[in-house]
This record gives C-alpha cells, sequence and structure tokens, in this order.
C-alpha cells in the first residue's frame, strides 16, 4: 500500500481505502464481509470508511463492522482510521436527519455503541442542510473534536461555496476540516470545476466515493445485468435507468484503453483518479475479497501518458451521470 498526506495535515491516508455502504449489512455475507475486511488490513488498508445509515438496515453495517474488528483486529486500533457520518434520515423525527446539533450529537454516540469503540478518528456531517443554520453544524464539529468523540473533522457533499465557509469557520476555531467527501469519477467530471480547486485552496484532503460509478466502471455491464449485481438488487443505489445506451457504449471504449494498459477498466478508473495531485484516496466499495484484490492491483500503474489522458478526455467530457 502506499500513503498520502490528506490534504495539509499530518494524517497519511492508504491510497485505497474500504468503504461499508454496500456488502457489510444484515442482508449481506458475514464470512465474505470479514474476509474483505482482514485482507484489506493485511494489505496495508487502514481507512474503514462508514455511516451510521449503512446497512440495510441502516445502522447494521456499524454493527456488523464493530463485531468484526472487536474480535479479529482489537490490538490494531491504532493502526486503524475509522470514520462514521451524520446527515441522512436515521430515525422517526425531527432530530433523526439534517445537520442539526442535536442529530450529531446523539447520532454519534449510537455510532459508537454500534461498533463498540470509543472514538472515530473522522467524523462527518454527511450533506449540506439549509434549513441548519452552518455555523450551528459546524460547531457541533468542533466540540466533538474537542470532546474526544472524533480526532478529525471533515465534511461530505457540501456545495463548495458552503464547504469554504465551513473550513472558515473551522479554521477560526483552531479546529481545522481534515477531509472532503465527495463523488468522482471517469463519469463523473463535476467536482472538478469548483469543489476540488476550492479544497486545495484551503489545504483539505479530498476522498472521493463511487470511483467505480458503483460498478459501471468495471466490464460487469457490458453485455447486460449481472445476477446479484448491485444493479440486480432492490437495495441496491444503483438504478437501471441510469445505465443507458450511452454509458455503455463510453464504458466499453474505456474498456478497450484499459486493454491497452493491460489493467481492468476498474483498474485503469481507479489509477485515473490516483493520478490527480488534489485525491488523497479513493474509497472503494466491493463485494469480494476477487474485487478488492483487483482494485489493490490498480497501484501497480497509475502513470498515464498525455496521449492516453487525451484519449480520456475525448472519451469522457461529457458528464453522463
Ligand atoms: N459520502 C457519501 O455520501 C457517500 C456516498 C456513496 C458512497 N460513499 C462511500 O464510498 C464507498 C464506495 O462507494 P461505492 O460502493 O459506490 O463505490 P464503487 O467502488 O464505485 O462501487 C462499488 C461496487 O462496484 C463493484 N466493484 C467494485 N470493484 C469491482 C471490481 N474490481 N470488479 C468488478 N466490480 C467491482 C461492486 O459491485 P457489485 O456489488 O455489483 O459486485 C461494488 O459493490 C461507500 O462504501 C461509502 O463508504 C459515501
Amino acid at each position: 500500500m502506499k500513503y498520502k498526506a490528506c490534504g495539509e495535515s499530518g494524517l497519511q491516508l492508504p491510497l485505497i481505502s474500504l468503504g461499508l455502504w454496500h456488502n457489510f449489512g444484515e442482508v449481506d455475507d458475514r464470512t465474505e464481509a470479514t474476509k474483505m475486511i482482514l485482507e484489506a488490513f493485511d494489505q496495508g488498508i487502514t481507512h474503514f470508511d462508514l455511516a451510521n445509515n449503512y446497512g440495510p438496515p441502516p445502522g447494521s453495517a456499524e454493527l456488523n463492522f464493530g463485531q468484526i474488528i472487536n474480535t479479529h483486529l482489537k490490538h490494531h486500533r491504532d493502526e486503524l482510521i475509522i470514520s462514521s457520518k451524520a446527515g441522512y434520515p436515521m430515525w422517526n423525527g425531527p432530530y433523526g436527519n439534517g445537520g442539526s446539533r442535536k442529530y450529531l450529537m446523539a447520532s454519534i454516540d449510537q455510532s459508537l455503541s454500534r461498533t463498540c469503540l470509543d472514538y472515530f478518528d473522522i467524523f462527518y456531517s454527511h450533506r449540506y442542510d439549509a434549513e441548519t443554520p452552518l455555523e450551528e453544524t459546524v460547531q457541533a464539529l468542533i466540540d466533538i473534536v474537542r470532546q474526544g468523540k472524533a480526532i478529525y473533522a471533515g465534511i461530505s457533499n457540501y456545495p463548495a461555496d458552503k464547504a469554504q465557509q465551513a473550513y472558515a469557520l473551522m479554521k477560526a476555531q483552531h479546529v481545522r476540516c481534515l477531509i472532503y467527501q465527495g463523488k468522482y469519477s471517469l463519469l463523473f467530471r463535476e467536482p472538478e470545476t469548483e469543489i476540488i480547486p476550492a479544497n486545495s485552496n484551503a489545504g483539505v484532503g479530498y476522498i472521493v466515493f463511487s470511483p467505480l460509478a458503483q460498478g459501471l466502471l468495471t466490464d460487469k455491464y457490458l453485455n447486460g445485468i449481472p445476477e446479484n449485481s448491485r444493479a440486480a438488487k432492490e437495495h441496491g443505489f444503483l438504478q437501471l435507468s441510469q445505465i443507458t445506451p450511452d454509458v455503455i457504449a463510453t464504458v466499453s471504449t474505456l474498456n478497450e484503453l484499459a486493454k491497452l494498459r493491460r489493467q481492468t477498466l476498474a483498474e485503469m478508473s481507479l489509477a485515473w483518479l490516483l493520478n490527480k495531485k488534489e485525491v488523497t484516496s479513493v474509497i472503494v466499495g466491493t463485494s469480494s475479497v476477487s474485487q478488492l484484490l483487483n482494485n489493490i492491483n490498480c497501484l501497480n500503474n497509475i502513470h498515464f501518458s498525455d496521449e492516453e489522458l487525451k484519449i480520456i478526455e475525448s472519451i469522457t467530457t461529457k458528464h453522463l451521470l
């Protein structure tokens, strides 16, 4: 594994991190989930990304992760970076959703209890909430860090202007925002215009979610929808309506380029992100150990020639997702 400093901080993150949004819930194969977490750690993946609502059902990914970590990796706690988040709907009523201090404070306690951890390494506000003053959400993050419930704070899915305001508010109170978590991939280039430059200016790390566009940036959907794939699952977030002929044509062309580079499309897609100096780490979501190992292989070649980059630009400049 290779590691990179997260923005202008002293925290090194692995170039590949493992996310538990899908494939680690109560509905999933617990044996494979355990194997993936242990294999990831053996491969130097020190960072595991959770949120209160990951499952399904919500909360079950944290429960499973806590049991697996406490059974197998308890004595390695200081070698791990474990993150969680709150922001999307988690429980009924007005205090289980959004960015209020009430929600964030209650949610981190629930998440710590589910995972049986004493603290998270990173705690995120999962989304910007226009109905809560930004100052309130940011103050809750600062206080969570000061209380020792998280070592660092981060934000996710914030529009660039609100992210910059949050960074300034946090800096003024000497609790710097460590990291921004955002979607980015060969099929989703929007972050390049605003949020990535804003993050670089602020010295905040950028960690990518859905780097494989939930599996679209692999060869798996080139000939239909495989059984058990995310798109085929009722609780999967990849909608069949997203798998359009246009997307498949783009993915096929990218797949040919990957073959010329002697990489799988998954490897090339991750390598393309990791080639960018602004990207700290990519969070992959995998449903098997073999997918995880394939993704780690991308580290064997994250270099692109100017010619390859030009070809990629010509294929992907349309925002397809
Ligand atoms: N902050 C946020 O709002 C937010 C939102 C989304 C995600 N996230 C974080 O980012 C993590 C990753 O997101 P994601 O799961 O969408 O990531 P992703 O890596 O883009 O997609 C993961 C899916 O791609 C397929 N896949 C992965 N590696 C493969 C390979 N080598 N070959 C073939 N197929 C492969 C698998 O699909 P199958 O299941 O079909 O096998 C897997 O479930 C999440 O777990 C979560 O931690 C955060």
